[in-house]
């Protein structure tokens, strides 16, 4: 195979009480990703015009470039990739945009390779490319795009990734035009916390990743609370509180910070909810004078589709 195009999808990390070690893949949105094998040894990034195209074309700076360098290295190939990337992820937005490019440049060049790589030496390389736009990278992102479905970062330094099978769930990912800084919305967090509040956080992940294996819908609702981190961003994200609170009466089984935000997902049994709340909150923030991009997704099981 000497070129192929995929769409690498979106992603919902932490899922309220699974901070840094759940994630969630959705259909959309999603970045698209071409890759041609190249006779030239090197790694070339052309950009595709986009409203999210401004990110930087120089391969070491590049969350797709990097892994791309990585793998030509320690592989030994003779030759190398021109990578192609059309933004559809918005950036800096808590959707998981640079492990998309990540994940789905590595899954790109994996298929080239007749699939040499392993689950976790896939891993491995997307989260070096992670490593481009955060220090300390995260696999809660990368895993649930690389593989669908639910994931379980178990270990971040040994990649013991569990996928969880769940039920077709609709995601409502609300993305208001607020900035928030990874960096700063982690920086924030406390060192220290309560062990009363890390007993009730255990249980609720217990809980939630009980309720997403079982289909069990009211647990899943019970326990998708956040204890610990919500409370410290909330604040971050102008109208949150307002948007959580009208989401869960009009039936959503659980919302949150997506990631580090300021997008909100909501997770709800079917579209008509999901479209409720899409509404609603589009007429929120269009009301409070903040712009909002709002996307519709179900969960993806499978990770990246391949277009051709
Ligand atoms: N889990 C990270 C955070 C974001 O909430 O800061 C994605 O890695």
């Amino acid at each position: 195979m000497k070129n192929i195009k995929i769409q690498a999808p979106a992603t919902v990390a932490n899922l309220s009480c699974g901070f840094d070690i759940l994630g969630l893949c959705l259909d959309k949105p999603f970045d698209e990703v071409e890759v041609d094998k190249i006779n030239q040894k090197k790694v070339l990034i052309e950009l595709v015009e986009s409203k999210y195209s401004n990110i930087p074309t120089d391969p070491r700076k590049n969350t797709g470039g990097l892994p791309a360098i990585q793998i030509i290295e320690d592989f030994k190939l003779d030759f190398g990739f021109k990578i192609k990337i059309k933004k559809g992820i918005p950036l800096c937005g808590g959707m998981g945009s640079s492990a998309a490019t990540a994940s789905g440049v590595v899954f790109a060049i994996n298929k080239i390779l007749n699939e040499t790589l392993t689950d976790k030496e896939m891993l491995k390389y997307a989260l070096i490319g992670e490593s481009v736009s955060v220090t300390n990278p995260h696999a809660d992102n990368i895993a649930p795009c690389l593989f669908g479905g639910l994931t379980i970062i178990r270990d971040t330094k040994t990649l013991d990734i569990i996928n969880i099978n769940i039920p077709d769930l609709y995601v409502c990912l609300i993305h208001p035009d607020i900035s928030v800084s990874t960096q700063d919305a982690r920086d924030m967090l406390p060192n220290k916390i309560k062990l009363t509040s890390a007993v009730k956080q255990w249980g609720n992940i217990a809980g939630l990743v009980t309720g997403f294996a079982n289909g069990d819908f009211e647990l899943i609702k019970r326990s998708m609370q956040d204890e610990i981190i919500e409370p410290v961003r909330a604040p971050l994200i102008s109208g949150f509180y307002d948007v959580k609170n009208k989401s869960m009466d009009l039936g959503a089984l659980g919302c949150g910070i997506s990631g580090s935000g300021p997008t909100i997902f909501a997770i709800c049994e079917n579209k008509i909810t999901a479209k409720k709340i899409m509404d609603f909150s589009k007429n929120f923030y269009r009301n409070c004078g903040i712009d909002c991009d709002v996307y519709i997704s179900k969960v993806n099981h499978s990770g990246p589709n391949i277009l051709k």
